[in-house]
C-alpha cells in the first residue's frame, strides 16, 4: 500500500497535459467484444480501473496488447461468461453486459456490489435488456441474460428515479447495435462519453442518431468491423486541476481538453469570480480578486458532474463565504466531508446539501481516501491547509487519475508518494 505526502502551501503556475477519459475507455473497450476484427484504441489512460477491463476482456478470451496509451484487441473467440474475481473489483464492469448478449446472444456477469458512494442498482440496465427481448435471471449474484432467438428493437425508456444512466444507456446502445430493428432510448444519458461510445461503435458501422442527446436512435445491423479510435479527453480530471488551480494558482493553463465538455464546471469557477481563458484544446484559469461563495446542485449531463462535487466541496472551504452542494445523483456522496473536517473545514451536512463556511485556515492531518473523487478532492485540500497531510489508500486516487502526483508536482506543489 502507498500514500501521498503533502506539504501544504505551495503555489501551483504552468501548463499540464490532461490524459484521455476513463469514463470513455471503459465502455470503448468492452464494445471492442461486438466484433471478431481489430480495434485499436488510442489515448487510454494507465489506470487500475482500465487495467482491469483489459484483463476482464483477455479472461473472456481477447487478444488485448497494450503500450504507452494504444490497447489493441481482437475479441475473435470469446466466451459469454466475465469472471467474477475481476468483474466484483470494479463496478463499470457491468458494461460488458450489452456486447456480450448483442454478440453471443447470452452473457453471465456478476452483479457489482455497492461502493462508498452509495448502492449502486443495476434495474435500468436489466430493464433495456428484457425490452430488446432477452430473458433476464438474477442466481447467486450473477445476472444472467439470454436472448436465443438474438435481440429484437424496441422503444426502451431508460430514466429511473434518479434520472439518467451513464452505464445503461451505453449497455443497451452496445445491445441493439446488433438487434434486428429499430431501437430508440428515450431518457438516454446525454454525457459526452456517451457519444464518445456512438462514435467508436458507427466507426465499426453501427447505425445510431442522437447520441448526445436524450434520445438515441439505433438501427440494428447484421455485423460490426473493427476500427481505429482516439477517446476524447477527461473532463474530470481537467475540471479537478481548474480547482487546483482556482484554490492554490497563479495562472495554471490545461492543455488537450474540449471546453464544450465543462461548461457547468466553467461557468461555475466564473461565477466564483476567477478568470478563465479557453482556446481550442486548453484552459487557464487565474484569480481574479476575492473568490464568492457558490450553490450548486449536481445533475446529469450538461449540468454540473457529480464527479465534481467532492472537489468543488475542497475549493469552498478555500473561499472566505458560505457555499451549499446539492447531491442528487448519488445523495450520499460525501465520504470527503468527514475528513475535510479533521483538517479544520467547516462543513455541515444537511441531508444531501452541504454547507460549507470556507475561509478558516485548514491545517495538515492524516485522513482516509475513500472514493476516487473524494481522495483528489483531498489532495486539493490537503494542498491549501497548513503543515503536513497524509492521505492514506492511495489506490482510490490510482484507480482514475493517471499520474496525478506527478502532473502536481510539475506544477509546483509539494508532494511525494512513500510507502505505508
Ligand atoms: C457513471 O457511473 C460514471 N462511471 C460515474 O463516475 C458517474 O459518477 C456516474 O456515471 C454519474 O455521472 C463510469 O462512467 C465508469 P449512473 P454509472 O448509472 O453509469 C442510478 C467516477 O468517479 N441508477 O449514471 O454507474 C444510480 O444509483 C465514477 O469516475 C439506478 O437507479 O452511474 C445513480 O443514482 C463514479 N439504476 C444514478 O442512477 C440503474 O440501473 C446515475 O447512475 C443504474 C443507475
Amino acid at each position: 500500500m502507498e500514500k501521498l505526502i503533502v506539504h501544504g502551501g505551495a503555489t501551483l503556475k504552468g501548463r499540464v497535459n490532461i490524459s484521455g477519459s476513463k469514463n470513455s475507455s471503459l465502455p470503448i473497450l468492452a464494445a471492442t467484444l461486438l466484433t471478431k476484427d481489430e480495434c485499436t484504441i488510442r489515448r487510454v489512460p494507465d489506470l487500475s480501473d482500465t487495467n482491469y477491463m483489459t484483463q476482464i476482456l483477455a479472461e473472456v478470451g481477447a487478444d488485448v496488447e497494450r503500450a504507452s496509451g494504444v490497447v489493441v484487441v481482437k475479441a475473435e473467440n470469446i466466451k459469454s461468461e466475465a469472471p467474477y474475481d475481476l468483474v466484483r473489483k470494479m463496478r463499470a464492469s457491468i458494461c460488458v453486459l450489452g456486447p456480450l448478449t448483442g454478440r453471443l446472444r447470452h452473457a453471465v456477469v456478476s452483479l457489482p456490489g455497492g461502493c462508498v458512494i452509495g448502492d449502486r442498482p443495476v434495474d435500468l440496465h436489466l430493464r433495456g435488456m428484457e425490452a430488446l427481448g432477452a430473458e433476464v435471471k438474477v442466481d447467486a449474484g450473477n445476472v444472467i441474460v439470454s436472448a436465443p432467438k438474438g435481440l429484437k428493437g424496441a422503444t426502451i425508456n431508460m430514466l429511473g428515479k434518479q434520472g439518467s444512466t451513464v452505464l445503461g444507456t451505453d449497455n443497451v446502445m452496445m445491445a441493439a447495435v446488433l438487434a434486428k430493428g429499430t431501437t430508440i432510448i428515450e431518457g438516454a444519458a446525454a454525457e459526452p462519453e456517451v457519444e464518445d461510445l456512438a462514435n467508436f461503435l458507427k466507426k465499426m458501422g453501427a447505425k445510431i442518431e442522437g447520441a448526445g442527446t436524450n434520445r438515441i436512435v439505433i438501427e440494428g445491423v447484421k455485423e460490426l468491423n473493427g476500427c481505429d479510435h482516439t477517446v476524447i479527453a477527461d473532463r474530470i480530471e481537467a475540471g479537478t486541476f481548474l480547482v487546483a488551480g482556482a484554490m492554490l494558482g497563479d495562472g495554471v493553463t490545461i492543455k488537450r481538453v474540449n471546453a464544450d465538455h465543462l461548461r457547468a464546471v466553467l461557468d461555475a469557477l466564473r461565477k466564483c469570480g476567477f478568470a478563465i481563458e479557453t482556446t481550442k484544446d486548453s484552459i487557464t484559469i487565474h484569480p481574479n480578486g476575492t473568490a464568492k461563495g457558490f450553490d450548486l446542485t449536481t445533475l446529469p449531463y450538461p449540468g454540473f458532474p457529480t464527479d465534481m462535487q467532492a472537489q468543488f466541496c475542497a475549493l469552498a472551504c478555500a473561499i472566505p463565504d458560505v457555499s451549499t452542494i446539492t447531491e442528487t445523483i448519488f445523495p450520499q456522496r460525501f465520504m470527503h466531508v468527514a475528513e475535510m473536517k479533521r483538517m479544520g473545514a467547516n462543513i455541515d451536512l444537511q441531508g444531501a446539501t452541504a454547507r460549507i463556511r470556507g475561509g478558516a485556515k485548514l491545517s495538515g492531518a492524516p485522513v482516509m481516501a475513500s472514493d476516487l473523487r473524494a481522495s483528489a478532492a483531498l489532495v486539493l485540500a490537503a494542498m491549501k491547509a497548513e503543515g503536513r497531510t497524509e492521505i492514506n489508500r492511495l489506490y482510490h486516487i490510482d484507480r482514475g487519475y493517471e499520474h496525478l502526483d506527478d502532473k502536481l508536482s510539475s506544477l509546483g506543489a509539494q508532494l511525494e508518494r512513500v510507502k505505508a
